[in-house]
């Protein structure tokens, strides 16, 4: 019994501890995000999105839904199973143990998907703008319940705003 109660306590501080890293989980409602593919950003088979802090995956099935790669990086190791195990009928989703602030976006990446907190919204947009500077190519940024303060959303729909992240030239010695 008491191995009972240590794995649940283990599981419930890890949801717990994840705070410490950026936002608890708390998924995007599944119509939002598909009004958002459609309304906001058309999603298509050119497409690599990536969702940092994925959740159990909604984000990431909506997208391959939509012809799209889908890449998940989330920090809770029980998500991760679980949004492999829900997105097993949909090839395009992959979703990675990993912690986003230390994980370099792909090259392929198009579209980043956020849905952070108020405490680190700024912290994340400029680390997908420091990541558009890095490959030198534009990536649109979604971000979900949170617009992000200093920047202007291209667009936005109920509760996504889209903000377009242009690689910034740096300045010749
Ligand atoms: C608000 S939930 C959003 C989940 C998903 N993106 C969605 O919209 O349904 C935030 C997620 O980010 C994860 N997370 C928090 N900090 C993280 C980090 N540093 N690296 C990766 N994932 C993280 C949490 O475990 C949680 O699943």
């Amino acid at each position: 019994m008491n191995i009972v109660y240590g794995v649940i306590g283990g599981i419930v501080a890890l949801f717990f501890l994840v705070v410490l890293r950026g936002a608890p989980y708390l998924p995007s409602r599944r119509k939002d995000v598909a009004l958002a593919f459609d309304e906001l950003y058309p999603l298509g088979s050119t497409d690599t999105l990536i969702d940092i802090g994925s959740g159990d995956g909604v984000v990431l099935r909506q997208a391959a839904a939509r012809g799209a790669r889908a890449i998940g990086f989330e920090i809770n190791p029980i998500l991760v199973i679980l949004s492999r195990l829900l997105s097993l009928r949909r090839p395009g989703v992959q979703t990675k143990w990993r912690d986003f602030w230390l994980t370099p976006l792909p090259p392929e990446t198009t579209v980043v998907y956020v849905f952070g907190e108020s405490r680190d919204i700024v912290k994340m947009a400029a680390r997908v703008q420091s990541e558009a500077n890095r490959l030198h190519k534009t990536i649109w940024l979604i971000s979900y319940a949170f617009d992000i303060p200093g920047l202007q959303p291209t667009r936005s729909f109920r509760a996504h705003f889209l903000y377009k992240m242009s690689p910034l030239q740096s300045a010749k010695p």
